[in-house]
């Protein structure tokens, strides 16, 4: 396969996306005031992710009741080596940066015997890559880490750079995008690799809804406290003064669409002020605003849609309790 090319960036180090926080605060009071005006109402699950909002996922997912974790992880320890044999050496390219001990499962399985190793981490923050490079380089001194501080769709036309690479794309992180973005999504990774490439994504499986319930209505109420924190955001970014406290958490699963949907309840009329628009949109009590979704995937489905994006299925891993799917697709030839 092909050498590094020459303009791939230098070691260690971290491609920072310039825009300006103005911009991105324009944007996101944007997208509230589109998604509050809008028949049902919607907020995008991406504002989810400030600092404290990262830092809440990061705890959900020790809940005893969020198995996802634990499962994809189970299948990390047993398959990592496995994966590695099959692939041989490559870049490894993870959307949403790892310093979690699934990410860690693969590096340790890749930089094996001193190997060496580069990983490129994608991920909208700069402070969260610098961490991760860290804690990276500390446990792994053979890796070196090329951080790209932007969204996902920037990264993919840098892919190539890095083939021979594997995508990864962990978590059921995907699960998250409805039908046409997880179509611009797939489209965009494809194009973006080279043919031999690898990606390797986790997918949350369909399961008994109990248990789905469970996992995004925990005991501990830190899924509650997650999707409210978009609120706690809303006004401290956008100047807005929504009284957080009347505002619920609902989590159902809906059987037809196989996915979890989440929604803040609004308890009483709140008058949301966005400070960049200086607009006011007025949302009534009792309104179910939809913040997030998370699809549960079929793995036979989940094959068959995969290979419309010029992808083959090289290997598909399950936990035992078959709770959760880690598929490895190769990027073909056309
Ligand atoms: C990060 C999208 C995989 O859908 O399970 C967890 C996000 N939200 N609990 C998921 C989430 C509430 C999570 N993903």
């Amino acid at each position: 396969m092909a050498t590094v090319s020459p303009d791939v960036p230098d070691a260690d180090s971290i491609i920072v996306d310039p825009r300006h926080d103005d911009a991105a605060r324009l944007e996101f009071a944007k997208s509230v005031a589109l998604g509050l005006t809008d028949t049902p109402p919607w907020l995008h699950s991406r504002f989810l992710y400030d600092e404290r909002g990262s830092q809440l996922f990061e705890e959900i997912c020790e809940q005893p009741e969020y198995y996802l974790t634990n499962s994809e992880s189970e299948i990390l320890q047993r398959y990592a080596t496995r994966i590695r044999d099959e692939t041989g050496p490559l870049t490894l390219i993870e959307l949403g940066s790892g310093s979690s001990v699934k990410t860690d499962y693969l590096l340790s399985a890749y930089a094996a015997n001193r190997a060496p190793v580069r990983y490129v981490p994608v991920d909208v923050s700069a402070t969260i890559l610098l961490q991760a490079k860290d804690a990276i380089v500390a446990r792994h001194p053979t890796v070196t880490v090329t951080g790209i501080a932007d969204t996902y769709e920037h990264a993919f036309p840098l892919f190539k750079e890095f083939s021979p690479s594997m995508v990864m794309f962990l978590g059921s992180s995907i699960g998250n995008f409805d039908q046409r973005e997880s179509d611009i999504f797939w489209q965009g990774v494809s194009a973006g690799l080279m043919p031999g490439d690898y990606v390797l994504v986790g997918v949350d499986l369909v399961k008994d809804e109990r248990i789905l319930h469970a996992a995004y209505n925990d005991a501990a109420g830190v899924t509650a406290q997650f999707t409210k924190n978009l609120f706690t955001r809303i006004n401290r970014e956008l100047g807005a003064s929504i009284d957080v406290d009347q505002i619920e958490h609902v989590a159902r699963y809906n059987t037809e669409w196989q996915r979890i949907e989440i929604y803040a309840r609004f308890l009483s009329q709140q008058d949301v002020y966005l400070h960049p628009l200086d607009r006011t949109i007025i949302v009534p009590s009792g309104t179910l605003v939809m913040t997030e979704i998370s699809r549960k995937y079929d793995l036979e489905k989940t094959k068959q849609f995969l290979r419309c994006f010029d992808f083959s299925i090289v290997d598909v891993f399950t936990d035992e309790k078959r709770w959760f799917g880690l598929l490895l697709l190769q990027r073909v030839g056309r």
